[in-house]
């Protein structure tokens, strides 16, 4: 691909800029913030790791300097407030949906033709915001929480089990915050069941373990992460560049999927050069259901807060 954009240089936007370049799967990598000279010294600090790490991809950094970023064929989102210890994702929205908004309308002005991938939080709320504002189908507007979220289940169950990360293959549904649904019973190492590996309860702590694994680490940092969050975006962003039509869990728009409609939320999707290619329905039994009804409500609880602020 020519051109990938980045939309804020902080934590996630650099070190997704990183794996990106690292992966070589752009001519060049622009990254924007608005802080002075910062995208450029981190843009400047990758790109001198070029002939250690041996890669081409040419990465630059601007300064709230969108004519930098025309025509891009990938644009992420990144831009925002990260959470404080003791505050949910869904305290950022305020904040973070005015700068969403402001930035899709920037990025859709100079890259009409752009997939655009949304990290900042609350996700799923912030990938409806640009996908309003961006006007464009909704295969081509989308937001990076499962393969995150899987990445947390998926290291928490390597270590337990002491088998490779690699092995293990899981999904998960729902909004990106605690209501997330781990599906046990679509987790699977190297083919075999998990459920032949661990009991209920020892797998019923993983999972909420998981559940809340954005939240441990803001404990720890006193801020929230990063490398999981760049290296899944990458991972998407691979997906689309190589068109693997890989399968991964994303946030994406619902229109009557799952009997939901109007609402972004993380489901399995078929991703590859269109973004969006399929949204995947599995069957989900009785609790699966109820789980993931939950989950929709919550999200739809701060999507209420969105249309009370009356800015789209
Ligand atoms: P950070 O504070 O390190 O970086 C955010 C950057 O955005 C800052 O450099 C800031 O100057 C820039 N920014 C703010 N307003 C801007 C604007 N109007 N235009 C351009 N740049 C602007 O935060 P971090 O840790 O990188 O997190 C970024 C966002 O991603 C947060 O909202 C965080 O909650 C979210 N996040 C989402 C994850 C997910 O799974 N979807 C995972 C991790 C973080
Ligand atoms: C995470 O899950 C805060 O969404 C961010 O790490």
């Amino acid at each position: 691909m020519e051109k990938i954009t980045i939309i804020g240089a902080g934590n996630v936007g650099a070190t997704c800029a990183n794996v990106i370049a690292q992966k070589d799967l752009a001519r060049e990598v622009v990254m924007l913030d608005i802080k002075k000279g910062v995208a450029e010294g981190k843009a400047l600090d990758i790109w001198q790791t070029s002939s250690i790490k041996k890669f081409n991809t040419r990465v630059t950094g601007v300064t709230d300097d969108y004519l930098k970023t025309q025509g891009s064929g990938i644009v992420i989102i990144t831009s925002g407030v990260p959470r404080k210890p003791g505050m949910s994702r869904d305290d950022l929205i305020k904040t973070n949906a005015t700068i969403v908004k402001e930035v899709t309308e920037k990025v859709v002005k100079y890259s009409p033709d752009a997939i655009i991938i949304i990290v900042s939080n609350p996700l799923d709320v912030m990938t409806y915001t640009a996908y309003k504002t961006a006007n464009k189908l909704h295969n081509k507007v989308f937001g990076m929480a499962g393969i995150l979220d899987t990445g947390r289940y998926r290291a928490f169950l390597a270590s337990a089990l002491n088998v490779s990360p690699k092995d293990i293959h899981a999904l998960l549904l729902g909004g990106h915050g605690d209501t997330m649904v781990p599906l046990p019973r679509y987790t699977s190492i190297s083919g075999i069941p998990v459920s032949e590996f661990l009991g209920k309860d020892e797998l019923n702590k993983i999972v909420e373990r998981t559940k809340k694994g954005g939240g441990e680490l803001v404990g720890l940092m006193g801020t929230s992460a990063w490398y999981a969050p760049g290296a899944a975006v990458a991972q998407m962003v691979e997906a689309i560049v190589d068109d693997e039509r890989s399968i991964h869990p994303v946030c994406a728009c619902l229109k009557g999927e799952y009997g939901l409609s109007d609402v972004y939320l993380g489901v399995p999707v078929i991703l590859g050069k269109n973004g969006v290619e399929e949204i995947i329905q599995i069957e989900l039994d009785e609790e699966e259901k109820k789980l993931l009804t939950e989950s929709a409500n919550s999200v739809k609880k701060v999507l209420k807060i969105l249309d009370d602020m009356n800015i789209l």
